[in-house]
């Protein structure tokens, strides 16, 4: 008999016990097999971390723990509900496996039946994604669905449009998280969400070729505190108008945030369409900007490739914004530019110090208004055209 042989078996059948034991809620994916070597599959690993974290009576905290190394991770699906809020906790980089039979997947990994998830500890997660770029085309596909009020869905990349891809989720927070990639990915919002509702965001670095984070249609109760975006395009709340029946957008707070070298501030985008929807009860306060093109804009006449019929005018009513404290450097002269419909006329939107500077050859920084109603009042540079 090869004592040693089932010594190391007795070992490992005692481990995920033994985790049990010692870990006060939190599940080690180490403990549980992961190899960390950034090729081994460590999706089992993971899947068994999260069952046992979720499944945890033993206390108030339930923790998937995912300490320093590389972990490649096929797509997974963690599966509620849990018994309690839970974390997910990466220290590590997480790797989405170089395969082409994953790419047509249009997630990466998901949350369902989860409420009460807290993903932290400066995780990154790499979606290897130069590999899947020329596979991007079939890009449109819609989202699986399943039991729609209980799925929660986080899709990461290779998903063609979206790192994180919040989708029907309730009570979620990003805290500390880093999201990458090269500036030149190719329309890839950092976080996107939809239909979902307590979001937060916080203490976060995002970069990545477009939105850094992008409220869709649903989303409600939304917080960004302490993020840094850039480079990318900003953070944009829309766009609206695009498909029937799009729920409203409203409760954002935007705060104590940063935005460098991006296309965009803050940007509010509807089409000009006749499909109704509304935007309101948004705040955006104490945002630094550094050589932003646009640090302020409400474009209700979104139509990015061009070719729009309708020139009717957006039928999304927005009203109830408000901007304050917001300086720093625009990249153009035009630092703020509200544009909205000549239809539905935004209502209630106000400026409170607003201090943005331009430098270049354009002259002085400037803002337009169309159609908007609203004050202004403290410091306005440019002078406001409320
Ligand atoms: C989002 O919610 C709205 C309103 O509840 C609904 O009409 C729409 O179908 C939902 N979107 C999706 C993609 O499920
Ligand atoms: C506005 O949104 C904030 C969250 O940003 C929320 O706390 C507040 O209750 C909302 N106000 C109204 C009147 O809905």
């Amino acid at each position: 008999m090869d004592w040693s042989l089932c010594f190391h078996k007795i070992c490992l059948l005692l481990l995920p016990v033994l985790a049990l034991v010692l870990t006060n809620g939190v599940f080690d994916v180490r403990s549980f097999g992961a190899a960390a070597d950034g090729k081994t599959d460590d999706s089992k690993a993971f899947l068994d971390a999260w069952n046992q974290a979720c499944q945890y009576k033993g206390g108030v905290r339930r923790r998937l723990f995912v300490p320093r190394g590389k972990y490649m991770v096929w797509p997974v699906v963690f599966r509620g509900p849990c018994t309690g809020p839970i974390e997910l906790m990466v220290k590590g980089v997480v790797k989405a496996p170089v395969d082409k039979s994953t790419f047509s997947l249009d997630h990466w990994i998901t949350f369902q039946y989860v409420s009460g998830l807290l993903i932290n500890g400066g995780v990154t997660f790499d979606g290897q994604g130069p590999y899947a770029w020329p596979e991007n085309e079939c890009a449109c596909k819609s989202l699986p669905v399943v039991s729609p009020l209980l799925l929660c869905s986080i899709s990461s990349v290779n998903s063609k449009n979206f790192h994180f891809n919040i989708f029907k989720c309730d009570n979620l927070e990003f805290w500390r998280v880093r999201i990458i990639t090269p500036d030149e990915s190719p329309n890839r919002d950092g976080i996107h969400m939809g239909n979902s509702s307590r979001i937060r965001i916080a203490d976060s670095v995002i970069a990545t070729g477009d939105d850094c984070v992008s409220i869709g249609p649903g989303s409600k109760d939304v917080e960004i505190v302490g993020v840094h975006c850039g480079p990318g395009h900003g953070l944009s709340v829309g766009s609206l108008g695009t498909y029937p029946n799009e729920a409203d957008v409203t409760g954002l707070s935007m705060r104590g945030c940063t935005m460098v070298g991006t296309q965009n501030g803050l940007r509010i985008k509807t089409w000009a369409s006749e499909l109704k929807s509304n935007v309101y009860n948004i705040s955006f306060s104490d945002i630094t900007m550094k050589n932003v093109q646009n640090p302020i804009i409400i474009d209700q006449e979104y139509c990015p490739r061009g070719g729009c019929s309708n020139q009717l005018g957006s039928h999304v009513q927005i009203k109830d914004v408000s901007f304050m404290k917001i300086r720093g450097t625009s990249a153009s002269h035009l630092a703020v530019n509200l544009a909205c419909s000549p239809i539905f006329p935004c209502q209630n939107i106000n400026l409170e110090d607003v201090d943005l500077a331009y430098t270049g050859r354009e002259g002085p920084a400037e803002s337009h208004c169309a159609h908007v109603n609203g004050d202004a009042g403290g410091v306005q540079r440019p002078s406001s055209c409320i």
